[in-house]
């Protein structure tokens, strides 16, 4: 097997630093030549259905000819200008058109180029909104346990305090107040009352809505959004909903909070935004918080610029994969791809070793009991035709929402097919 690898991979991976990887003994990753609709395509010619949509991204599928030749085009005329002193029609085009599709009146658009960033700018307007209204002491933030923002220093502060390492890095990470989801009415009453005793000191609530996707794809329902929601309101505390993984369609509406009928004060988006072909993030503000940013001062701007911020090809990109979500809403997709993963995964649940299996919009889940197995599963995934990277205690699948029932099949058959081997593999070494 090994002199089959590619040259390009054995030796860049002497130099290489992986994500979220121990480099002491990582496998070699899978080598991908090419990528076409739902397939990625491997050095030595084997295809691969991708039941992940490369973190999410590749929601058109990979080498969407729409999005393909807006980004050709975009780079024979204009790759890239700053967006400090100069405009270019994908930015202007592309803030018209989240701000339209956006929930309520969340219609002022800040451009960056990545996730994290984005959920850093929405933490900066939301401290900065209470220094200019002239109200002190508001720097704090609340978030919850199974959460992830990013892996800067702000965003980590605000992540589950385990996954976002807060002991590893105590000392440097700000200190917030996380706490449960309010999922019950104990819980509820708890949320209500750190708000109400400690309102003076917080910014914001911060939150991914619905599903917790990194933290191990916890979902909640639309009524504990909405509780959050009215508890943000009754306590004047303001609420940012992270939408980076749930935006365009992910969960069965184009913003999960439109399930709870809900808006944010401040709304994060990235991933899916280009189609999974160029880093892109928007962090949208409402009237009310934009306006608080508007004075004769120069003080009370947002000091805020990423050099590549509103980059003309990732906002071409965007234009091309709103055109798509406006020709072919997501919706009936998620409802076909939801009906099938229920269907399909059910077979899992009764599985040694399987604790939960949980679907919500087009991401399934299998959740299993403790392990370090993942190296193994993902290459039994491979071997079955289908790329799935299982973390902490979840195998699940978020594949491209323009997936084919046959392809989605092939996905959640090897699912329930690994996590039986994996289930006997554990019976036989215990
Ligand atoms: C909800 C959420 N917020 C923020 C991020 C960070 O985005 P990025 O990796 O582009 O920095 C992610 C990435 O997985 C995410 O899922």
């Amino acid at each position: 097997m090994a002199d089959t690898h590619p040259t390009w991979l054995t030796d860049g991976f002497d130099h290489i630093w992986l994500p979220y990887t121990q480099m002491q003994d990582a496998p070699l990753p899978a080598p991908i030549a090419r990528t076409q609709g739902c397939k990625l395509i491997m050095a030595d010619g084997r295809e691969l259905v991708d039941g992940v949509a490369s973190w999410w991204t590749a929601a058109h599928g990979y080498n969407h000819p729409h999005i393909r030749e807006a980004v050709i085009r975009q780079v024979e005329t204009l790759p890239h200008v700053m967006l400090g002193g100069l405009a270019h029609e994908q930015a202007y085009t592309l803030a018209s058109r989240l701000a339209k599709m956006a929930p309520g009146d969340l219609s002022r658009v800040f451009f960056s180029e990545s996730g994290s960033v984005s959920v850093e700018i929405a933490m900066k307007m939301a401290v900065q909104y209470w220094i200019n209204k002239g109200v002190t002491g508001r720097s704090r933030f609340v978030s919850f346990t199974g959460g992830y923002h990013g892996d800067t220093f702000a965003t980590m502060s605000v992540c589950d305090p385990e996954e976002g390492m807060h002991s590893l890095f105590a000392g440097l990470l700000a200190d917030q107040i996380i706490t449960d989801l309010p999922v019950d009415a104990a819980k509820q009453d708890a949320f209500d009352a750190v708000l109400a005793s400690r309102k003076d000191e917080i910014a914001a609530v911060v939150m991914e809505p619905l599903v917790q996707g990194a933290g191990g794809m916890i979902m909640h329902s639309p009524e504990t959004l909405a509780f959050i929601r009215a508890a943000c309101d009754r306590h004047g505390v303001l609420l940012i909903l992270d939408e980076i993984f749930t935006g365009f369609g992910r969960t069965g509406t184009l913003f999960a909070c439109e399930q709870a009928d809900i808006v944010p004060d401040i709304m994060t988006l990235s991933k899916a935004l280009t189609g999974g072909t160029l880093p892109l993030a928007a962090t949208l503000a409402r009237t009310h918080v934009f306006d608080a940013f508007l004075s004769d001062s120069a003080e009370t701007a947002l000091m805020h610029g990423p050099t590549y911020m509103g980059n003309a090809m990732g906002c071409a990109a965007a234009n091309a994969a709103l055109d798509l979500i406006e020709r072919d809403p997501p919706g009936p997709h998620v409802a076909r791809i939801e009906q099938q993963l229920r269907a399909e995964l059910e077979a899992a649940r009764a599985l040694d070793g399987v604790v939960d299996v949980r679907v919500k919009g087009a991401i399934g889940v299998i959740e299993l009991e403790p392990h370090a197995d993942h190296d193994w599963m993902k290459a039994e995934f491979i071997s079955r035709g289908v790329w799935i990277r299982p973390f902490n205690n979840i195998v699940y699948t978020t594949p491209p929402l323009v997936i084919s029932a046959g392809d989605l099949s092939q996905i959640t058959a090897a699912m329930v097919d690994v996590v039986s081997a994996w289930g006997t593999r554990k019976r036989k070494e215990s």
